[in-house]
């Protein structure tokens, strides 16, 4: 499979920063960015809102398959996610909507759905794509593809201390439960498991600062001419 244009993935498991760092990939290079844990997130959050279990892997596959998402950055420079015109994104970035996303995206026919829309990112002059698949299957021809990862209590903290910034109150073991709970369902899935592809740059952040990891990024990115 070739692409009309460069397309970077970047994995990894939740809290590993490489939402952070495709942000500020897509920036630096003025590329399109895809976020597909947000349409895993949007699904969950559909079905909450139809009052569909996760776990009702037909009615979830259809609700995916009909997805009316939108996205869109505010003036501020937010992305913000609306799902059939309403905001959504709050919601769909709780803990509860991490649950919901990881439980949906265990589904194939669910990735399945979400598998072309998620390609249709893909425009000139190129795009860097964020989850946990996007260079094993979405893009696997991917010129660049980066595995970010960090140790769970490292990436427990992390979000802890987000959390509790927002004014959150939250129990730091809980998150680390919650997050090696969410790593096992991710890793051990049938279909599209949490894995670096073979040909993937593994970067651990656990001791890096993310502009050490970002600066390690765009070497490869040089390297490659893609910049
Ligand atoms: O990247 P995130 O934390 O927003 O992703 C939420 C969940 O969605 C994650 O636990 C697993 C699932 N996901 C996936 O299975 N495949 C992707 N490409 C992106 C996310």
């Amino acid at each position: 499979m070739t692409f009309a244009s460069p397309v970077i993935a970047v994995d990894g498991p939740s809290g590993s920063g490489k939402g952070t760092v495709s942000h500020m990939l897509a920036e630096h290079l003025g590329w399109h960015l895809l976020d597909s844990g947000a349409l895993y997130r949007v699904v969950g959050q559909a079905c909450l809102m139809e009052g569909i279990s996760w776990n009702n892997a037909s009615a979830v596959t259809e609700v995916a398959r009909h997805l009316d998402v939108a996205f869109r950055v505010s003036d501020a420079g937010e992305v913000l996610v609306s799902c059939k015109g309403i905001d959504v994104s709050a919601q769909i970035r709780t803990e509860e909507g991490g649950r919901g996303a990881s439980t949906v995206a265990a589904i194939p026919t669910v990735r399945e759905a979400l598998l072309q829309r998620q390609r249709e990112f893909l425009r000139p002059p190129g795009l860097v794509a964020d989850g946990r698949d996007m260079g094993t299957v979405v893009f696997c021809a991917a010129p660049l593809k980066i595995f970010l990862t960090a140790s769970a209590s490292e990436r427990a903290e992390r979000r802890y201390k987000q959390l509790i910034a927002k004014g959150e109150s939250v129990s730091l073991p809980r998150l680390l439960e919650d997050i090696e709970e969410r790593d096992a369902r991710d890793s051990n899935r049938e279909f599209s498991p949490l894995v670096p592809a073979e040909d993937a740059i593994v970067i651990d952040s656990s001791a890096m600062p993310v502009t050490e990891v970002f600066a390690q990024v765009l070497l490869e990115v040089e390297k490659r001419g893609l910049a």
